[in-house]
């Protein structure tokens, strides 16, 4: 049994291994100078609608190179990651700059551990019809509910907010430009913000490392208190033995995962932990900018990874895959939705020009477990075979490519997890970036306010509504 179990996770770490090599043969990985330097600010970038190549900031924490289609956290390869890491290590990376030693990462663990029990969180959560709501409106519900009284803002002995060192950005005149601060406009006096000694909270503030601890373990175990809710059970207790992704996996499904399960979802984590500057860590960090706080921030995140453009299109896929329904029509159904321009779900991206790295490790990832699930088979060959009538036509014309939501339903699925609970688990990885990025970027804060062009007229003379001919 021990060897079936060790063979196995071994396949799997040699499966990420083949999609690496199979990634550096299929491209070499230099980094985009443009996107890879130290800047001064300002600087000068091509912007397009919704801020395509804009630059907001400058962090350390992950790089995507969209052109080779490659991803590094803190400068450690994605595969390699994958291959060699656990999400408690990366999520660890990606909040403290470096991989932990031995003692960090047990301390790390033990407060995850300690942080997954939430009773005051799921008893308010289970007083709403969950089990008539969207997970994602659940989840987001439930993270702003772990901020009751978690953090010394909210108790009355709390002193006030530190005034920032200069004024709001909105009462500079607006014709300013942008004078590219050498410092933030608002750098707090770190000794005003931290909460007076005699305050006893178990989360100094809403914005410290323990917020992130508490709200990595927090978000993944109300996703799993959802999954239960939304199936008529009450949640589960955490099981203080389990891994990360193992413990999420029990707590969602009430049966402790197999070793490959826990790997498979291990690796799943790992690869949705974080993104660049995505839509939903974008989100998340415009509201932490205001200096509201990071669980308000973290359920902005929540509220953007919903959308079918973002985080939601791996439900999409698998409903799409259901809905072409054999191999035999992929080519047919395909064609329609290019006459219709149809978006296919599960393929493209703002920054992958080439086939994303996650996807290269998602898409093996479901052929082996769909090996072991003859119903998912087919879906799996339907997948496979709309992939090729899409990289031979749009993947040649636009570079549109497998995302990382292609895949990840086949592997959701094919562990027994239902498809309304695939962005949550997407959340629950990506709550990690979020955390991490939103701690980086208020170190050197400055709120995002970007600028409208106004296409609108001037000088209309005001009509009194009973002189306005109706139209
Ligand atoms: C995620 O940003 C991130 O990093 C996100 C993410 C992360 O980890 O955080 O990677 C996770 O969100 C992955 C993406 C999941 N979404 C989907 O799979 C939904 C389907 N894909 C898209 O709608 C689209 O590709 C986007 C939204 C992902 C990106 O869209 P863009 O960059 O705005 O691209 P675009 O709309 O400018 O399209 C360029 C062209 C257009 O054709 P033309 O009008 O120029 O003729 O490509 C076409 C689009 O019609 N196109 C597609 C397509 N995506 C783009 N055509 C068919 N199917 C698609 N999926």
């Amino acid at each position: 049994m021990k060897k079936d179990i060790l063979s196995e996770t071994k396949e799997i770490t040699n499966l990420v291994l083949e999609a690496k090599e199979k990634a550096y043969r299929e491209t070499s990985f230099e980094p985009e100078p443009e996107l890879t330097r130290k800047l001064k600010w300002p600087i000068e970038c091509t912007v397009g609608p919704g801020l395509e190549g804009a630059i907001a900031c400058e962090s350390e924490i992950g790089y995507v190179n969209g052109s080779k289609g490659l991803l590094i956290y803190r400068g450690y390869d994605i595969f390699d990651l994958c291959a060699y890491s656990t999400f408690e290590e990366v999520s660890f990376l990606l909040l403290h700059g470096h991989l932990p030693t031995n003692n960090e990462l047990k301390d790390y663990k033990n407060k995850l551990v300690r942080y997954r029990t939430l009773p005051e969180t799921e008893r308010l959560l289970m007083s709403f019809p969950v089990e008539e709501m969207s997970a994602m409106s659940s989840l987001r519900l439930g993270v702003n509910l772990m901020r009751q009284k978690q953090t010394y803002r909210d108790k009355k002995t709390a002193k006030s907010l530190s005034v920032p060192i200069a004024a709001d950005e909105d009462s500079i005149p607006m014709e300013t430009v942008p004078t590219g601060e050498k410092r933030p406009i608002y750098e707090f006096n770190k000794k005003l913000y931290r909460p007076p000694s005699n305050v006893d909270t178990d989360l100094l503030s809403a914005e410290d490392l323990e917020s992130c601890y508490h709200l990595i373990s927090g978000v993944a175990c109300i996703a799993a208190s959802i999954a239960r809710l939304r199936t008529g059970h009450l949640p589960l207790e955490n099981d203080l033995d389990l891994s990360h992704a193992a413990n999420l996996l029990y707590m969602m499904t009430g049966r402790r995962p197999t070793p490959l399960e826990e790997r498979i979802m291990d690796i799943c984590l790992i690869l949705h932990a974080d993104h660049g500057m995505n839509a939903s860590t974008f989100a998340a960090m415009v509201v932490a900018s205001t200096l509201s706080d990071i669980y308000f921030s973290i359920g902005s995140g929540i509220a953007a990874l919903n959308g079918p453009l973002h985080g939601g299109a791996n439900e999409q896929v698998m409903r799409m895959l259901e809905e072409i329904g054999d191999v035999e029509s992929v080519k047919p159904w395909f064609e329609n939705a290019m006459i219709s321009k149809k978006r296919i779900m599960g393929f493209g991206h703002r920054v992958y020009k080439a086939y994303d790295p996650r996807a290269r490790v998602l898409g093996p990832l479901a052929k082996m477990l769909v090996k072991r699930n003859p119903e998912m088979k087919g879906l799996f060959y339907i997948a496979n075979a709309l992939e090729k009538e899409v990289i031979s036509t749009l993947g040649k014309e636009k570079k549109i490519f497998p995302n990382v939501d292609f895949y990840s339903g086949i592997v959701y699925k094919a562990m027994e997890i239902d498809h309304d609970l695939f962005t949550p688990i997407f959340a629950v990885a990506r709550v990690a970036g979020w955390t991490a990025r939103i701690l980086e970027y208020l170190k050197r804060n400055r709120i995002f306010r970007p600028r409208s062009i106004y296409v609108g007229p001037f000088n209309l003379e005001y009509i009194p509504i009973d002189k306005r001919d109706s139209h």
